[in-house]
C-alpha cells in the first residue's frame, strides 16, 4: 500500500529519456517522457548530447508533469530521482535538479536505483504482485533474474555475462539496417516473419556438470547474425530484401525462448509463483505472449507493466520512492550519481 498522504515528484534521466512523474493519493497521476531526438543519426546514444538535451528538457518536462497532475511545486511533500546506474552526465542533470528542488522546498529527497525502478514498475498499475516475486529485468543496459522480497531485499539468480537483451536487439537491428533503437522494429517485423527460417544459438548458457544455471550470454547470437550475413556474400542484399522479417523472427524466437525457459526454471527451483517481466524488452510482443503461455501452462501469475512503463519512465521511480519513504528511507543531499551501480 503506497502512502496516501504523499505528493511526490520523481525525475528519471539515466540515459536518453528525460522523464518526470507525480504520485499523489497513493497512485501515479502524471507521467511525462521527453524522448531525445538528437541521437537518431548516430546509431546509438551519444553521452555528451544526452546530458545537454537533459539540460534543455528537464524544466519543461517537470512543469508538464506538474500541470498534468493539476498541482504546483508548493504542493510537493517529497522529491525523488534516479541516481544510477546510467550515463554520468545524464544522471547528474536529473539528480542535481531534484536535490536542489527538495532543498528549496524543504522536503525529503529520495535517490532511486534505476534497476530497482524497473522492478517496481509492476506496482504502477493494478494488479501488482505480492512478495516474494521473481523479476526478469530485460532492458537496453541490463538483463537479470532476481528474487524480490519485502524490505528491498533482492537475490540475483541469473544475469547476462556480456550484452544485455535490449543491446542484442539494437545491434541486430543495426546489422539488418533497421536504425536505432532496433528493438521495436525487430519486434514489428518479426510478427510477419518465419521463426524457423534460421536457427540461431541460444543466449542461455549451457549446463555445467549437469547443473543448469540461470545466466545468459547475448554476444554470441549477435555475432551469429553478423556471420550469417557475411556468409551470404554477393547475395546479401537480395536475401535481406526477401528475408529481413524472417531473420528478425528467427533471432527474436531464440532470445525469447532462452528468457522464458530460464524464467520457468527459476519458478520450478524457487517455488515462487508470482513473476514479473520488466524493462524495455518486456514491451516485446513475442516475449509477452511466450511468457503468458508459460504462466498458463506452469500455473504461475505473470505481471508485465503497461507498454509505457516497460521502457524508461519516471512513474516507476515515483512508485519505488514511495515504497522507500513508507519504509523510512530518505537520502542525504550529498548523494552522488553512481553510473555503475548494481541492484
Ligand atoms: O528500459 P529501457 O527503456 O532502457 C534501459 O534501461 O536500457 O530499454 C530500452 C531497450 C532498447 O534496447 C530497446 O531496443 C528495447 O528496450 N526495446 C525492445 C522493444 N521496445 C524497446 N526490444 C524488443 N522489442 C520491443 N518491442
Ligand atoms: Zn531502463
Amino acid at each position: 500500500m503506497l502512502p496516501p498522504d504523499l505528493t511526490l515528484l520523481a525525475v528519471e534521466s539515466s540515459c536518453d529519456d528525460t522523464a518526470a512523474a507525480v504520485l499523489t493519493g497513493g497512485r501515479v497521476v502524471a507521467s511525462v517522457v521527453a524522448s531525445q531526438r538528437v541521437h537518431a543519426g548516430f546509431g546509438g546514444v551519444v553521452p555528451e548530447l544526452a546530458s545537454r538535451a537533459h539540460q534543455q528538457l528537464i524544466v519543461p518536462t517537470v512543469e508538464a508533469a506538474l500541470a498534468e497532475a493539476g498541482i504546483t511545486r508548493d504542493d510537493l511533500t517529497a522529491v525523488a530521482a534516479t541516481y544510477g546506474p546510467g550515463l554520468a552526465g545524464s544522471l547528474l542533470v536529473g539528480l542535481s535538479f531534484s536535490k536542489a528542488l527538495a532543498l528549496g522546498l524543504s522536503v525529503p529527497f529520495v535517490g532511486v536505483n534505476h534497476l530497482e525502478g524497473h522492478v517496481y514498475s509492476v506496482f504502477v498499475d493494478e494488479p501488482s504482485p505480492s512478495f516474494p516475486f521473481l523479476c526478469l529485468t530485460v532492458s537496453g543496459g541490463h538483463t537479470q533474474l532476481v528474487l524480490v522480497e519485502e524490505g528491498f531485499r533482492h537475490t540475483t539468480l541469473g544475469r547476462t555475462r556480456d550484452d544485455a537483451a535490449g543491446e542484442a536487439f539494437d545491434k541486430v537491428g543495426k546489422l539488418l539496417g533497421l536504425g536505432y533503437p532496433g528493438g521495436p522494429v525487430v519486434d514489428r517485423l518479426a510478427a510477419t516473419g518465419d521463426p524457423t527460417y534460421h536457427r540461431f544459438p541460444s543466449p542461455r548458457l549451457p549446463a555445467v556438470n549437469g547443473v543448469k544455471g540461470l545466466d545468459f550470454s547475448f554476444s554470441g547470437i549477435k555475432t551469429a547474425v553478423r556471420y550469417h550475413l557475411e556468409s551470404l556474400g554477393a547475395d546479401r542484399e537480395a536475401v535481406l530484401a526477401a528475408h529481413t522479417a524472417d531473420l528478425c523472427a528467427s533471432f527474436q524466437h531464440a532470445v525469447v525462448r532462452a528468457l522464458v525457459s530460464a524464467l520457468r526454471d527459476a519458478v520450478r527451483e524457487t517455488g515462487v509463483r508470482e513473476v514479473a517481466v520488466v524493462g524495455g524488452v518486456s514491451a516485446n510482443t513475442g516475449l509477452r505472449a511466450a511468457a503468458q503461455e508459460a504462466a498458463d501452462r506452469d500455473g504461475f501469475r505473470l505481471y508485465v507493466p503497461a507498454l509505457r512503463y516497460s521502457v524508461d519512465n519516471a512513474a516507476m521511480i515515483a512508485v519505488t520512492a514511495a515504497f522507500k519513504l513508507a519504509a523510512g528511507h530518505v537520502s542525504p543531499l550529498t548523494l552522488q550519481a553512481e553510473p555503475a551501480l548494481r541492484l
